[in-house]
């Protein structure tokens, strides 16, 4: 066999060079090119006689269509996430940074679904089996038949599966650990990553089993991220939250047999991840609603309403450029509505300073949180809390309108169950919920708020 050629991989993005530079064309990252093998794959052998598929019409398949095969672990926030649970047959990515949790919460859907009955199997390339069975103790789940297995190469970590009769689930902790006899690159480069986890989605799609693959986020591209085996599972889901606060959102950013946008939120407490219900609950806990600058957005997050409050600093500034900074949101975005305040509404920042901040440490990404992100400023600027029992929710647009969101029914009935009375919405919002108890005002310009705010 010819040696194959020498190739640059980027162990950010997987962007393929043919010659080192310092610095990736595909993602802009530094320092993250790594000679590998050109060979990666599992070869098959020379000469083997291939088998020929034939195509079918989609018209000729009959029969009725069936939902994915799903297996539930019980745990609401994580199967909501999945979309119902793990899909058989399936491979499904779990994200985040080191220590956010993933191995606990995967412990804690294979202890709860050995409950049931299921043939779990957990296979740990970073722990040995001792360190597996105290977490599981941790976690009150050492009295399951979860099994376990401390390997991390790829044809060894198969050998084993193949000796279980049909396991519902496997876990393989983590996709970095994994490496194989055919490819020749180091353990951890995006070479060995992706052909370990090509021969676990194998293995699923064979065998029928749920395949949930861990990857950690890597900051310095030294080891492959789990960016690099995204495009091929079936489903990605991404931990997020950080050390400072104690829960976790697992959010989907793929999933082929259910939504995406989904977000689960989970607190993270000395028994392990706990299921949080009410999410609004929890991000509205500390508030304190008798000070300027504070707003509680209206929000959405896949099929689920959430509340969250939106702080607002503006002072005037000592230096020549003031200061702009955002924890929680877009920073362009920040500066759209700002500039939108200035030209339309008559509300000078230029010689101020201006903080944003989504309280918890949660992160907005809808459009719908302009509305509150402007009344937070106007407030701040202006010294004058608003209503503390009022929501806002709307878009902005550039030439100082209002513009509806959708969802608005949820929203509004989200706020009431939690006791907010009323509500700050885009006018012409379409689905507005009947006979609700609540003050609805609806506004079309932002200047308009703008005077009501500060009067
Ligand atoms: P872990 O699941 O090991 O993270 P990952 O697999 O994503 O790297 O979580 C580790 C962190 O969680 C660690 O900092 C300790 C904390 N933790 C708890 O607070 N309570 C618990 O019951 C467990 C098992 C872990
Ligand atoms: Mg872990």
């Amino acid at each position: 066999m010819a040696r194959a050629k020498a190739q640059f991989v980027c162990q950010n993005c997987g962007t393929v060079h043919s010659r080192w530079a310092g610095k990736c064309d595909g993602c802009g990252a530094w320092n993250t090119l790594v000679e590998e093998n050109e060979a990666g794959g599992i070869a098959s052998g020379p000469g083997k006689p291939r088998s020929k598929g034939k195509p079918v019409a989609l018209t000729s398949l009959s029969g009725d269509i069936e939902d994915a095969p799903r297996i539930r672990t019980g745990i609401s926030e994580l199967d909501r996430v999945t979309g119902g649970g793990f899909v058989r047959g399936s491979a499904l990515l779990v994200g985040g940074d080191p220590g956010i949790g993933k191995s606990t919460l995967l412990m804690q859907a294979a202890a709860a679904l050995a409950r049931q009955g299921n043939t779990i199997i957990y296979v740990s390339g970073e722990e040995a089996v001792a360190q597996i069975r105290l977490r599981a103790q941790r976690l009150g789940a050492a009295d399951t038949d979860v099994k376990l297995a401390a390997e991390t190469n790829v044809e060894d970590i198969l050998a084993t599966l193949a000796q279980e009769k049909r396991p519902d689930l496997v876990i393989i902790d983590s996709i970095q650990t994994l490496w194989s006899d055919v490819a020749e690159s180091a353990p951890g480069t995006v070479t060995q990553v992706r052909t370990g986890a090509q021969a676990m989605i194998r293995f699923a799609k064979k065998t029928g089993a749920a395949v949930v693959l861990v990857g950690h986020v890597t900051k310095e591209g030294q080891i492959a991220g789990p960016r690099v085996v995204e495009h091929m599972v079936d489903a990605v889901l991404y931990f997020e939250g950080d050390r400072g606060h104690h829960y976790r959102i697992l959010r989907t950013v793929k999933n082929r047999f259910g939504p995406t946008d989904e977000i689960g939120v989970f607190e993270m407490s000395d028994g392990g991840l706990g299921e949080v219900a009410n999410p609004s609950e929890l991000f509205l806990g500390e508030r304190n609603d008798k000070a300027p600058g504070a707003s509680v957005f209206a929000g959405m997050e896949g099929t689920r309403p959430v509340l969250v409050e939106v702080q607002a600093l503006v002072a005037p500034s000592p230096l020549g450029t003031p200061r702009r900074a955002v924890v929680g949101w877009d920073s362009a975005r920040l500066s759209m509505i700002l500039a939108v305040l200035e030209a339309h509404c008559g509300v000078r920042l230029g010689q101020h300073d201006v903080y944003l901040n989504v309280a918890g440490g949660y992160r907005i990404s809808e459009p719908a949180a302009d509305l509150a992100v402007a009344s937070a400023l106007v407030s701040s600027l202006a010294g004058l809390a608003l209503p503390a029992d009022c929501v806002y929710f709307g878009e902005i647009s550039l030439s100082g309108a209002v513009r509806p969101v959708a969802h608005t029914a949820q929203r509004l009935k989200e706020a009431e169950k939690l006791g907010f009375g009323q509500a700050v919405l885009p006018k012409g919002s379409s689905d507005m919920p009947k006979n609700a108890s609540g003050t609805w005002n609806t506004v079309d310009a932002l200047a308009d708020l703008v005077v009501k705010i500060a009067g």
